[in-house]
């Protein structure tokens, strides 16, 4: 199937989270033709073509993301582009800096934060939740890491964070924030870096920021500084973005009154199942990238070496083939267990020890469950009158108010 249009990069923009989604329904397919920027771009969807995505003998992520999103997004040559061995190394190194331990660790420095807060929210008229939650994060994954933060400091850094990551669906002055944001924060922690390697900064031995600053390549160099630094980059600035996913769950208990008796009586199990809705049903990713690394045919359609192709990740989540009345929010859905690896892939699909898998999904899903047992059995609050709506037209999204909270009591 063939889109319509000689390039459809402002259909892209215009239809956002959609973009693939409104075609594959139109045209009843689950792989289609399309151009952006200037380029074929093979569009698939559903849990045969996620399978295609991650086998790493068709497709390799070298070359694959545009240089726009590596100068916000990922930084320039860091894991996100690498294939085979190399890949599969750095990535067991993620791993071993995310392992259960650590994620329990983040949670409960998190509810910590979220607690000494909400005495300061007490005695305010009201607060934005995407702006308390972006900044008491990033609070959280500097110390946990190692990077010191001055307090004065905290609000400016988690905003450069943001912007990394708002950075990659927006052009012309979005962008520009995006890239000059990640310059200055890469700066910044090459220079931290550069502390811990010459005993300036002295940390904790087994400290992500010592890890990374003494992490050596598979010859045996040390990573190179600028590499280092967008790495450690690629832990901290995920962990902040979860505030997004933390407005989200706020936004869910706020519009599913009818799920709020079942939370209040703290089960972990229901939280779990709370959390993986709200990673489903809320926008955040809305495809992957990768390039064909050798010929080969799928479902009659020929696939040519150096071809872009693009994953529908967001319409994956709205598939009725996939989920029944997937536009309902039902966190019951979740309660049978099955093998999921390929059909729910909000922060991607397949194994993340062999692939490009997010390493980070035990740290999001830790941080999400500490955030909505907090909301829910930690305080009371109200949500006034506000425009609370998200569109999927942008990407990426949040809901426009930012989820103002007034009235906030702690529940003793
Ligand atoms: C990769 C989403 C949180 C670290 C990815 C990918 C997605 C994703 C879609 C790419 C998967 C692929 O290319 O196949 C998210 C979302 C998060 C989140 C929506 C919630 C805010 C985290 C956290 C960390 C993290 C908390 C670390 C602490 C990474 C890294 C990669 C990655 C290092 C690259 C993996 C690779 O290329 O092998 N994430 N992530 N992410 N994520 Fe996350």
């Amino acid at each position: 199937m063939h889109d319509k249009g000689i390039d459809n990069t402002l259909k892209l923009l215009e239809e956002g989270y959609l973009f693939i989604k409104n075609r594959m329904d139109l045209y009843n397919c689950n792989i289609f033709e399309t151009h952006i920027m200037g380029e074929k771009a093979i569009c698939i969807t559903g849990e045969e073509a996620c399978k295609i995505f991650y086998d790493e003998e068709l497709f390799q992520r070298k070359g694959a993301m545009p240089k726009r999103v590596q100068k916000t997004l990922f930084g320039v040559n860091a894991i996100q582009g690498m294939d085979d061995k190399a890949h599969i190394q750095r990535k067991l190194f993620f791993m071993s800096l995310m392992t259960e331990v650590h994620q329990k660790e983040l949670a409960e420095l998190f509810d910590k934060e979220m607690e000494a807060s909400a005495y300061k929210w007490m005695n305010m008229n009201e607060i934005v939740l995407f702006h308390e939650a972006k900044n008491i994060i990033c609070k959280v994954a500097c110390f946990w890491t190692g990077v010191p933060l001055p307090e004065s400091d905290v609000e400016k850094r988690a905003d450069d964070f943001c912007s990394m990551v708002d950075g990659i669906g927006g052009i012309g002055p979005r962008y520009w924030k995006g890239k000059a944001a990640r310059n200055r924060t890469e700066e910044w922690i090459r220079g931290i870096i550069e502390d811990v390697r010459q005993g300036k900064l002295i940390v904790k031995d087994d400290s992500v920021l010592n890890l990374m600053a003494i992490h050596r390549e598979p010859d045996g160099n040390q990573m190179e500084l600028p590499m280092a630094a967008k790495e450690l980059i690629n832990v901290i600035r995920p962990i902040v973005a979860i505030s997004t996913y933390i407005t989200f769950t706020a936004l869910a208990i706020y519009e599913h009154p009818e799920c709020y008796e079942e939370l209040m009586r703290g089960d972990n199990n229901y939280f779990e199942m709370f959390v993986q809705e709200v990673r489903r049903y809320y926008p955040f990713t809305p495809f992957l990238g990768a390039r064909v690394h050798k010929d080969f045919v799928w479902n009659q359609y020929e696939f040519k070496k150096g071809e872009l192709v693009l994953l529908d990740v967001y319409g994956m989540n709205h598939d009725p083939n996939i989920w029944s009345n997937p536009d309902e929010f039902r966190p019951e859905r979740f309660k049978e267990q099955k093998d999921r690896k390929f059909s729910f892939i909000p922060q991607g699909g397949g194994d993340p020890g062999k692939g490009h898998r997010c390493p980070g999904e035990g740290i999001t899903i830790e941080i999400m469950k500490a955030s909505l047992n907090f909301l829910v059995n930690k305080i009371d609050f109200e949500i006034p009158e506000q425009d609370a709506s998200y569109s999927l037209s942008r990407i990426p999204t949040l809901p426009k108010s930012g989820l103002i909270m007034k009235n906030i009591r702690k529940k003793y």
